[in-house]
């Protein structure tokens, strides 16, 4: 899998890297370069583990089966696009229970001010969701996740920046109460392509039904790139790259002199929105080729992907007794040292 485009950044620093993905829905192109992309570069040179968040999905997921499906989906999503289990851990959030028991200590702990704040609790309520207290605890899981590893860097897109910082208050809550045990993790948001704009232009995002997804059949994938939006402007007439989404979203594949073709080509006219949404659909394809085809594989083998969660949790969970230990110890909860 290549790093694509611009701003692939790779840091080899000996950092803890942590991540999740909530398996509430498919993957699309704005997880992956805002956030997924990132995930496969840090494993190079860090400590970085990985889980399919599917405590967080109770939240929004009511059907076991459905749950199920998509939490094994994530882990198909991971492993094809490069998680790699040899330099990096990957589990499910419930195969690591440690995460609920700290969970609820610092549960104990936040202030309800500080959740009350929380923009997507808010947008959630105000999309017709029942107020209840898993959704309302959500961030806390969230840091529960973080701090049970003493993660310094959490790969996220712009939405979770808000979770992260309220990870940290509670981190320091915790440690105020009781005492220094908890590090405050840092976000690792990718600036220059954090917001992929979907088929619609806005904000590429399941809940707007303008996305492109990866994995979906090739006769899907190329009804949503040909599905996105553009202008009236006929072949011949000159268009403007800086407010074309076409021409977004294809600059997060192509190599410099590619984006420099493309503008000039619309600048010039002659080029119609038509030819570079096959461009794009294209690039798309290529890119992913290799990643579309591992998770074939991946899917016809259930028991192989499996084998690696159970190794996974086995690992994470001997990973995070120390910090559990030590975070019982400072609050007095367990037996006595
Ligand atoms: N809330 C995150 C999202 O929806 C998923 C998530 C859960 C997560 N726990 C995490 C992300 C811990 C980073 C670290 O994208």
């Amino acid at each position: 899998m290549p790093v694509a485009g611009q701003g692939g950044r790779t840091r080899v620093t000996g950092a803890r890297v942590l991540s999740g993905i909530q398996p509430s829905g498919v993957q699309h192109l704005g997880n992956y370069f805002g956030a997924l992309r990132q995930f496969i570069a840090l494993q190079e040179g860090n400590h970085a583990s990985y889980f399919m968040a599917d405590l967080h999905s109770l939240t929004s997921i009511r059907d076991a089966d459905e749950r199920r499906a998509l939490t094994h989906g994530v882990a198909l999503d991971f492993l094809a696009l490069g998680v790699d289990p040899a330099r990096s851990i990957l589990y499910r959030q419930s195969d690591l229970p440690e995460v609920t028991e700290l969970a609820w200590i610092l549960t104990t702990v936040t202030p309800m001010g500080l959740l009350q704040r929380c923009v997507s609790y808010k947008e959630k309520l105000e999309a017709g969701h029942a107020p209840d207290h898993g959704l309302f605890a959500y961030p806390v899981l969230q840091a529960a996740d973080i701090l049970i590893w003493g993660a310094e860097w959490v790969p996220v897109g712009q939405d979770q920046k808000q979770h992260l910082e309220v990870t940290r208050d509670i981190a320091v809550k915790f440690n105020m109460t009781y005492r220094e045990v908890l590090k405050l993790p840092e976000p690792y948001i990718l600036e220059d392509v954090a917001v992929v704009p979907g088929s619609d232009g806005r904000k590429m995002s399941k809940s707007y039904g303008n996305t492109i997804e990866m994995f979906a059949s090739e006769k899907t994938l190329r009804k949503q790139v040909m599905g996105v939006v553009t202008d009236s402007k006929g072949v011949d007439e000159p268009k403007d790259p800086d407010t074309s989404t076409i021409f977004q979203l294809y600059s997060l594949f192509a190599n410099p002199e590619e984006r420099a073709a493309l503008a000039e080509a619309f600048r010039r006219g002659g080029t119609g929105y038509g030819d570079a949404k096959k461009a794009l659909y294209e690039k798309v394809v290529a890119y992913f080729g290799p990643a579309r085809e591992r998770r074939r594989a991946l899917e016809a083998d259930r028991d192989a992907v499996e084998d690696v969660l159970r190794d996974g949790a086995k690992r994470a969970r001997a990973a995070v007794a120390a910090l559990m230990d030590e975070v019982r110890h400072a609050a007095g909860v367990g037996p006595p040292k």
